[in-house]
């Protein structure tokens, strides 16, 4: 399982690749707002910024909502650099321009999906990518885990190659669950992955081997 981290702040994803577990970051437009990172050519060097700091894949999503305007901005966002991922929403132009992309050759990721009809849409078009929102279906008393294991199943039957990125990931038994239906992917905040790492035995554990060792060691 891939784990991305679903933010544009610098200092979180050097802290997440720090930790040596990080494949990946999607960013999307409010995300950059949120770090005050406006105007397009701002945009576009502080994307690169993060492409410096990860290795692996970069979702840069596109603002425009016509095909036309897509492609020339998804055009322009693969030119960047390598490690960029084109993101689009699924809408009816989103879909011809993941269509094109695919036939080009860049890499997709078909965001704001909330349903398993939108998300067998995006396999077809040939996405690399399918962000559905647990988190945002949670909130409305949808059961989101449900989508992500309905995406599983229709993905399995064709053998789809759409790598099924479970966005909107609010905490970590998210991404246990996740992990336990089989989503490729999962993109959360930074709490999501370092909450992790605790549990309270071993911190317990980890005290007395260290009290034994000195006890010992005097
Ligand atoms: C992912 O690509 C989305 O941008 C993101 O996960 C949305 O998460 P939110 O519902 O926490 O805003």
């Amino acid at each position: 399982m891939k784990f991305f981290i679903d933010t544009a702040n610098l200092e979180e994803i050097a802290e997440a690749q720090a930790l040596g577990v990080l494949d990946g970051v999607t960013t999307n437009p409010s995300l950059m707002a949120k770090e005050g990172i406006t105007g397009e050519a701002n945009i576009l060097a502080h994307y690169k910024k993060i492409c410096d700091i990860v290795e692996g894949d970069v979702s840069a999503e596109v603002i425009s909502t016509d095909f036309e305007g897509m492609v020339k901005e998804g055009e322009a966002l693969a030119a960047l650099h390598p490690q960029i991922v084109v993101k689009l929403p699924l809408i009816a132009d989103g879909i011809k321009a993941c269509k094109y992309f695919s036939d080009k050759g860049i890499r997709t990721n078909v965001t704001l999906v909330f349903s398993a009809g939108q998300a067998l849409l995006a396999a077809k078009a040939g996405a690399t990518y399918v962000s559905p929102f647990l988190g945002r279906l949670d909130d409305i008393s949808t059961d989101g885990l449900n989508l992500i294991a309905e995406i599983r199943q229709i993905y399995d039957n064709y053998a789809f190659d759409t790598q099924i990125l479970a966005a909107s990931i609010r905490h970590t038994m998210h991404v246990i669950d996740c992990a336990k239906i089989g989503s490729d992917v999962m993109t959360g905040p930074l709490s999501s992955i370092t909450g992790l790492l605790k549990h309270p035995l071993t911190d317990i554990g980890l005290a007395k081997f260290l009290a034994d060792y000195k006890k010992g060691n005097e």
